[in-house]
């Protein structure tokens, strides 16, 4: 009976033994991960910070008073065409055009206003530049040469030149910009980055880098860090109505922006359509026939072939009466 007892406990051990092991495995390749490692960290920065968030605070109310904004910016039909999955190679690669302007813009003043106090605490440029991803995405497209070859409206020229007028008069107003540009891709961005790689069948990630944030392995935390930084930051009643103001700009650049690009994609696109049409006319005859038009003729010129084979034996008939 002992004996029986001891070999069942060593065979239980054995098994325990056996699937911790497996376990232990299991968690020290997932602990190795760096992916596991980069959430770890994003978890701990939240929780360092403890974050709550209520009304009074910049995260809430700046959320609140772009909210009418945020619903037009998504119904623009530049917008709408990306939800739809109904986007073109030109569409996406004007956007991107304008997308470098305004992040060129947008993190060169984020730089030089690195230190001052109500920039630093939403100073991540490893977490989130845009600039560098960008330029990857338009060699891509255009190949070395795509400086020369961007096509960007005038409403991507006034908003790169509102973001560097603030960041010379008033850099505190730059956290409504960040905000309302690196929160949204990081929102709805995401889905529309995975859209256009469907819609433009994108492969290995090439053309795709904008949409991609190497350095933050959980959107929806750093998203939380984010907002609680945003809240640390010390603005007079002044300056937070500033803010908030700017935020509702910068979503109104935002809309004119993918506006101007729509009213652009259409002009080109409608060229380029008469440009075929001219091709195609050069190419072929002036006159050119329908199929259904040239088999309406071919029947005519049979009636016709009889008509005259008609009367050419009646002809014959009637000589041969009158001889
Ligand atoms: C196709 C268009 C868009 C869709 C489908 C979309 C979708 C979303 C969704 C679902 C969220 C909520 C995410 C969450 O609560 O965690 C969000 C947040 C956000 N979006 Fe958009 N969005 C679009 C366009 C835009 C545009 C054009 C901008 C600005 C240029 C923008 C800026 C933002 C911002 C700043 C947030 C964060 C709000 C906050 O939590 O305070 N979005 N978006």
């Amino acid at each position: 009976m002992i004996q029986v007892q001891s070999s069942q406990q060593r065979e239980e051990r054995a098994e325990d033994l056996n699937s911790k092991e497996d376990l232990q495995r299991k968690l020290k390749k997932l602990k190795r991960s760096e992916d596991y490692l980069k959430m770890e960290a994003d978890k701990q920065k939240v929780q360092c910070e403890k974050v709550q968030v209520t009304d009074s605070d910049l995260s809430e109310q700046i959320k609140a008073v772009t909210k009418e904004s945020h619903v037009r910016a998504e119904n623009t039909e530049l917008m709408l065409s990306f939800q739809k999955a109904n986007i073109s190679l030109q569409q996406y690669k004007l956007l991107l055009c304008s997308l470098y302007k305004i992040y060129e813009a947008l993190e060169e003043e984020l730089d030089r206003n690195a230190s001052h106090e109500s920039v630093t605490p939403i100073y991540f440029p490893q977490e989130l530049a845009r600039m560098e991803a960008l330029k990857k995405d338009l060699e891509h497209f255009y190949g070395q040469d795509w400086r020369e070859k961007m096509i960007v409206p005038a409403a991507t020229l006034r908003y790169a030149q509102r973001l560097r007028e603030i960041g010379s008069e008033n850099p505190e107003y730059l956290v409504a910009h960040a905000y309302t540009r690196y929160l949204g891709d990081l929102s709805g961005g995401q889905v529309l980055g995975r859209i256009t790689q469907k819609a433009l069948g994108l492969k290995n990630g090439e053309g795709l880098a904008f949409f991609t944030f190497p350095a933050v392995s959980s959107p929806n935390l750093f998203k939380q860090l984010y907002r609680s930084r945003m809240n640390s930051i010390e603005l007079t009643e002044t300056q937070r109505e500033g803010v908030l103001e700017e935020a509702v700009r910068a979503f109104e650049f935002n809309i004119q922006v993918f506006d101007e690009l729509q009213n652009l994609v259409n002009t080109l696109e409608k060229n380029e359509l008469r440009q075929r049409h001219k091709t195609h006319n050069l190419e072929t005859p002036d006159v050119r026939v329908s199929p259904a038009l040239s088999s309406s003729l071919t029947s005519g010129s049979q009636l016709l072939r009889m008509l005259l084979g008609v009367c050419f034996a009646l002809a014959v008939g009637m000589g041969i009466y009158v001889f």
